[in-house]
């Protein structure tokens, strides 16, 4: 005999990657890249109120494996991630990521949904908050070093949400860099694609780093990078996993997410301990300046922080509530009497 149908209780809206692809492009990316730039904006706003803890990492020679925690009290989330650097060498992603949000009053989970696509929004996003509170005035030119999985949807965020219509490509691989230059063609940007870092950066106001190497990596030198500029270091997220010389940092300004956990993971895991850093948060609620003058070099040392997967992850609900993209799961166990769960299992006998 098969078992009963679940019930309501039992299901769980999954959005797969079929439907985050659908429901992207119902929305609109650079729409999209917006929405997510301001809902992210808008709980930083309310950074206080959250659980924060760095995140929870288990490291292999290989990569590591991630699980991102926080709650605002009234709902709670998490993003399972991976960073795995020599995974394209066989076919396989760097990043791939799924996440869950539960509410907080019954642990009940209410969403469930493949986060790669959205990490990658959510990633660019954030990079394009920071710089609208960072990067000169006025910004239309940035290059991008590293042309994988992130950099398309960085050079959109940065175009949605700053104006900028000029990006300068680069990648060791220039395999990757021709990718990113077809897949960019038709969005109203001129894109030159470069054969070296220096080149790339020529007249660009803002430079996101976003390489993948498991190592201390130097992708920019201080002599590379001249006074008016924004660095939007994305690529140096992990311990020994780092993409800027030293000495820019004592040079530039550098403005974080959650300090305990971008000391262990940042760009700033190369100084000192009392280093100094701006908090994002204090910056976005007019708490501490951002950008003091046009002279000066702010670095967003990036390495992803929970609530940005929070927001991303409410932002995708609330969509939900007016499009159908999803499934039903059944992964919640529903027994007619709470207590009695070993009755439920009878039912598929
Ligand atoms: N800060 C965040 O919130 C956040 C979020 C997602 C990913 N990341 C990180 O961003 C980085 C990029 O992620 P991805 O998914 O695009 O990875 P990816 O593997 O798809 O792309 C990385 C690219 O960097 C290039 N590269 C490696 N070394 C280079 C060098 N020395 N100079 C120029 N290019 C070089 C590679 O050829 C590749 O094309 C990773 O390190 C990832 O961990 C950070």
């Amino acid at each position: 005999m098969s078992a009963p149908l679940p019930s309501e209780k039992a299901l769980v809206p999954f959005v797969s990657v079929e439907n985050m692809m659908r429901l992207v492009h119902h929305i609109g990316v650079e729409t999209m890249l917006v929405e997510l730039t301001d809902v992210i904006e808008a709980d930083f706003r309310r950074w206080e109120l959250f659980d924060k803890t760095p995140r929870v990492a288990s490291h292999s020679r290989e990569g590591v494996i991630e699980l991102m925690p926080t709650s605002d009290g009234e709902i709670y989330s998490f993003k399972y991630v991976n960073g795995h650097p020599k995974n394209m060498g066989q076919g396989l992603q760097t990043v791939t990521a799924f996440g869950l949000l539960a509410e907080v009053s019954t642990g009940y989970p209410v969403l469930l949904t493949e986060m790669t696509l959205l990490t990658a929004l959510r990633t660019a996003a954030t990079s394009a908050m920071a710089a609208r509170h960072l990067a000169p005035k006025g910004a239309r030119t940035m290059a991008i070093i590293g042309n994988g999985a992130q950099a398309e949807f960085q050079a959109l965020a940065m175009k949605a949400v700053l104006g900028t219509d000029h990006v300068r490509l680069y990648d060791i691989d220039p395999l990757a860099t021709e990718k990113a230059a077809r897949n960019l063609a038709g969005f109203g940007l001129t894109v030159t694609v470069c054969t070296t870092p220096e080149a790339a950066i020529e007249g660009a106001q803002i430079i996101t780093t976003c390489t993948a190497d498991k190592q201390y990596a130097t992708i920019l030198t201080d002599n590379m990078v001249g006074g008016g500029i924004h660095i939007n270091a994305i690529g140096g997220d992990c311990p020994g996993k780092t993409e800027l010389h030293r000495d820019i940092l004592l040079r530039a300004d550098t403005f974080v997410e959650y300090p305990p956990q971008t000391r262990i993971e940042g760009e700033i895991q190369q100084m000192d301990a009392d280093y100094p850093v701006t908090e994002l948060w204090k910056v976005i609620s007019g708490d501490a300046q951002g950008r003091r003058d046009a002279g000066q070099i702010t670095l967003f040392d990036s390495v992803g922080f929970a609530t940005e997967d929070f927001s991303a992850l409410r932002y995708v609900r609330e969509k939900l509530k007016h499009n159908r993209f999803y499934q039903e799961l059944d992964i919640i166990a529903d027994p007619d009497d709470p207590r009695d769960l070993f009755g439920m299992l009878q039912r598929a006998r």
